[in-house]
């Protein structure tokens, strides 16, 4: 990989990477159609990454649908896929992570402890393996979009973050692989984060700013849906990722849910 990205490095080519762990959606594909837009080469990493599972959490079960995604990625056109070995991009005894500090433990890292340390390592030994011009990641996961792009400032990694929208079902759910876990009635369950959403950016438009106040609106939504577990619904500032008491500026609403055993996460941001 390495030596087929130096090739594309010295003859002058923008180089985009869109890291995946494959089970690939329109979502991801839009990250694919966006690298393909801007650079002159487009690698995708498909890397079932076990360091960003807790030891309770779907890395056994997580979809593995290798031969699909490469027929998707050949139709977009992309010009190298990596899909490396858990040996071959964690040696033995390989004891290095990258941290970062004060915003791990936000959002997600709250309720999975170690999930955003797993992230930044791969992401930065993919970056390194890459060494992209242009990362594409989707808006979906905002907590690891503010990460990353933290650590990308902090470790002066000469890349630049793009981020695309998220992409959503004709109902409103927003694409994710572990969508393919819902049965019919929790598909069905599911929308209710969206709705939570689209209830607070209405309650917004309509002048409330309060946080307190649109959270708890989102919770009334919650509760009338008692099959779905809210693991948490915050406003925060897009990136710190620290709780706002208020929409002053542009907030970032997130909420993660588990829908029987599948935890679900979705957001909106809010501005003036
Ligand atoms: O967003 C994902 O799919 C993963 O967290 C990523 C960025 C590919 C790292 O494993």
């Amino acid at each position: 990989m390495r030596a087929v990205c130096g090739i594309a490095h010295g003859t002058g080519k923008r180089l985009g990477l869109v890291p995946s762990m494959g089970a690939l959606h329109e979502g991801h594909l839009s990250l694919v159609r966006a690298a393909k837009g801007q650079c002159d080469v487009v690698a995708v990493s498909i890397f079932v990454n076990p360091t960003q599972f807790g030891p309770n959490e779907d890395f056994a079960k997580y979809p593995r649908t290798f031969d699909q995604d490469c027929v998707l990625l050949e139709k977009e056109d992309v010009d190298l896929i990596f899909a490396p070995s858990v040996d071959e991009m964690y040696p033995p005894n390989a004891v290095t992570v990258v941290t970062v500090e004060g915003l791990s433990n936000k959002l997600c890292g709250k309720s999975r402890p170690g999930h955003f340390r797993g992230v930044t390592t791969v992401v930065s030994k993919l970056f390194h393996i890459v060494e992209p011009d242009v990362a594409f990641f989707g808006q979906k996961d905002a907590a690891q979009v503010a990460i990353i792009r933290r650590m990308v400032r902090d470790l002066n990694l000469p890349v630049q973050i793009a981020v695309c929208p998220i992409v959503r079902e004709a109902d409103g759910l927003a694409m994710s692989s572990r969508n393919s876990y819902l049965n019919p009635q929790q598909r069905k369950s599911a929308l209710v984060l969206y709705r939570s959403l689209m209830q607070v950016q209405k309650q917004f438009e309509g002048g409330e700013h309060n946080s307190a106040k649109l959270i708890a609106t989102a919770k009334e939504v919650f509760a009338e849906e008692p099959s779905v577990r809210l693991d948490y619904f915050e406003i925060v500032d897009p990136g710190t990722l620290g709780a706002l008491s208020d929409v002053s500026q542009p907030a970032l609403v997130a909420v993660a849910a588990f829908v029987g055993k599948t935890r679900l996460i979705d957001n909106i941001t809010l501005r003036l």
